[in-house]
C-alpha cells in the first residue's frame, strides 16, 4: 500500500489518483473490519470462558449444597426409621458426588453415619457405589467389614418400618388386610370429623387435582379451626406429602393417655422432640372440644384435686355406671371459644381430664399454667409456634409418600 502511494504521489492526474485512494480506503476498512472481527472473536472466547467458569462454579455450588442436603435428609429419614427413604437419599448423595466429587463428609453423630452405611449396604447396591459411600461417610475398611455383619442401632434388620410424622396417616381407613391408626386405643371413637376433611379434599381435587396433600389440608384445617373460634393464627409451612401406610402399634404406644401423670406426659412429648413448655402450650388446645365420660369418670368420682361443685356438675351426664359415651366440654367455661379459660380452669382445679389437671398440680409446670391463665397473648404466641413445630414433624417430601386422591386410602 505504501508502495502504490509513493508511485502516485506528486502526480497531477487527479482522475488517476481517485481509484487509488478508494482502494486504500477499502484496504483500511478491510483491516479495521478484520481487527474488529478478531477482537469480537477474542471477546466472545473470553465471555464463553467466563460463562463456562461461572456455570462450573454454579454447578459445583449446587452439587455441594445438594450433597449436604441429601446427607441431612438421609439422617432425618434414618431417625424416622424409613429405610427406603434413607437409601434413596444416599443415592441422591452419590449422584451429586459423581457430578462433583466430594471429600469425606463430617457429621456430629458418627454412629448415624455408620447406620446409614449399614442400611445402604443391605439394599444390595453396586460394589463401587458402596465403596464410594464408605469413603464419603469416612468409614474405615475394618469398620465397614464389621458393620456389614450387624444391624443398625434401633432399627433391627427386618423390623417393620414405621414412619411417625405429620403425614395424614391417621386418615387411612382400615381394610381387610390393613389396620391403620383410627382403631388404635387412643383414637378409637375419639378422633372425629373425617367427613369434614373428605369434603375439603374433594373440593380441592376438583379445582387442582393431585397437588394438595391430605397432610397439608389437616395442618391448615387445624389452624383455621383455631382462628374460626377466636384463637391465634400462624403461617402453616406447606408441601407435606401423604404416607402410604400407618402404624396401629405406634399410635397405641406413642400417644399420651389421659391417665398419665406429669412425668409420663413430659416423657411422651419429649420422645417426639417437644419440651415440657411446648407440651403445656399444646394442651391449651383443650380450650375447645369434648371428651367422653369414660375418659374422666375416674377423675370426677375418685380424685381429690378437683373442685367439688365442678365434679358434681359433671356427674349427671356421667353416671358412675354407664353413660360412657356421653360428651362433656374439655373447657366448660367457654367450650367453643379458643381462649385461655382452659388454664384458668386448671388453676381452679377444674381440669376435666386427669392429664389436664396434672399440668397444675404442684409440679414444675404450674408457673407456666399460671402465666397463661393471666396472659392470653403469651399462650397464643407459644401455642402458635408449637403448632408449627408439630406440623413440621418428619414430613414426607420430595419423592417420598404421595398426594392421595382420597384421604381415606392410598392411591
Ligand atoms: C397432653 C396430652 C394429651 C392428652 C392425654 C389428650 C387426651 C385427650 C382425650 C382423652 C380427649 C377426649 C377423647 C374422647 O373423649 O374420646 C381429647 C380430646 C381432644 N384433644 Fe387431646 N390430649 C392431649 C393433648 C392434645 C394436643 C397436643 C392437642 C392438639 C394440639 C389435643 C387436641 C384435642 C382436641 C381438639 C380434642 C377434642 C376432640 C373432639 O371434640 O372431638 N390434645 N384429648
Amino acid at each position: 500500500m505504501s508502495e502504490s502511494s509513493d508511485t502516485t504521489s506528486g502526480s497531477s492526474d487527479t482522475m488517476a489518483e481517485e481509484p487509488i485512494k478508494e482502494e486504500e480506503k477499502q484496504i483500511e476498512e478491510d483491516e479495521e473490519w478484520e481487527s474488529l472481527q478478531s477482537f469480537r472473536k477474542l471477546t466472545k472466547a473470553r465471555v464463553d470462558q467466563l460463562n463456562a467458569e461461572k456455570s462450573k462454579r454454579v454447578v459445583h455450588e449446587l452439587a455441594k449444597t445438594r450433597l449436604s442436603n441429601s446427607l441431612i435428609q438421609a439422617v432425618a429419614l434414618l431417625r424416622q426409621r424409613n429405610r427406603q427413604g434413607v437409601v434413596s437419599s444416599l443415592n441422591d448423595l452419590l449422584a451429586c458426588d459423581k457430578a462433583v466429587p466430594s471429600q469425606p463428609l463430617s457429621w456430629e453423630v458418627p454412629e448415624e453415619l455408620a447406620d446409614l452405611f449399614v442400611i445402604y449396604s443391605k439394599s444390595d447396591p453396586a460394589p463401587e457405589k458402596l465403596s464410594r459411600l464408605q469413603y464419603l461417610l469416612d468409614i474405615s475398611d475394618s469398620t465397614a467389614e464389621a458393620l456389614q455383619g450387624t444391624g443398625d442401632r434401633g432399627l433391627p434388620i427386618g423390623a417393620e418400618e414405621e414412619e411417625f410424622g405429620c403425614d395424614a396417616s391417621i386418615l387411612l381407613d382400615d381394610t381387610s388386610d390393613f389396620t391403620g391408626e383410627k382403631t388404635a386405643g387412643p383414637n378409637n371413637n375419639s378422633v372425629r370429623g373425617f367427613d369434614v376433611i373428605d369434603t375439603v379434599k374433594s373440593q380441592v381435587e376438583t379445582l387442582c387435582p393431585g397437588v394438595v396433600s391430605c397432610a397439608d389440608i389437616l395442618a391448615l384445617a387445624a389452624r383455621d379451626s383455631v382462628v374460626a373460634l377466636g384463637g391465634p393464627s400462624w403461617t402453616v409451612p406447606l408441601g407435606r406429602r401423604d404416607s402410604t401406610t400407618a402404624s396401629f402399634s405406634a399410635a397405641n404406644s406413642d400417644l399420651p393417655s389421659p391417665a398419665m401423670d406429669i412425668s409420663d406426659l413430659i416423657t411422651a412429648f419429649s420422645n417426639k422432640g417437644f419440651t415440657a413448655k411446648e407440651m403445656v402450650a399444646l394442651s391449651g388446645s383443650h380450650s375447645t372440644g369434648q371428651a367422653r365420660c369414660l375418659m374422666f369418670k375416674d377423675r370426677i368420682y375418685n380424685e381429690a384435686n378437683i373442685n367439688s361443685s365442678f365434679a358434681t356438675s359433671l356427674k349427671s351426664n356421667c353416671p358412675s355406671s354407664g353413660g360412657d359415651e356421653n360428651l362433656s366440654p374439655l373447657d366448660a367455661t367457654s367450650p367453643v371459644i379458643f381462649d385461655n379459660a382452659y388454664f384458668k380452669n386448671l388453676v381452679n382445679k377444674k381440669g376435666l381430664l386427669h392429664s389436664d389437671q396434672q399440668l397444675f398440680n404442684g409440679g414444675s409446670t404450674d408457673s407456666q399454667v399460671t402465666t397463661y391463665s393471666t396472659n392470653p397473648a403469651v399462650f397464643y404466641a407459644d401455642f402458635a409456634s408449637a403448632m408449627v413445630k408439630m406440623g413440621n414433624l418428619s414430613p414426607l417430601t420430595g419423592s417420598n409418600g404421595q398426594i392421595r386422591t382420597s384421604c381415606r386410602k392410598i392411591n
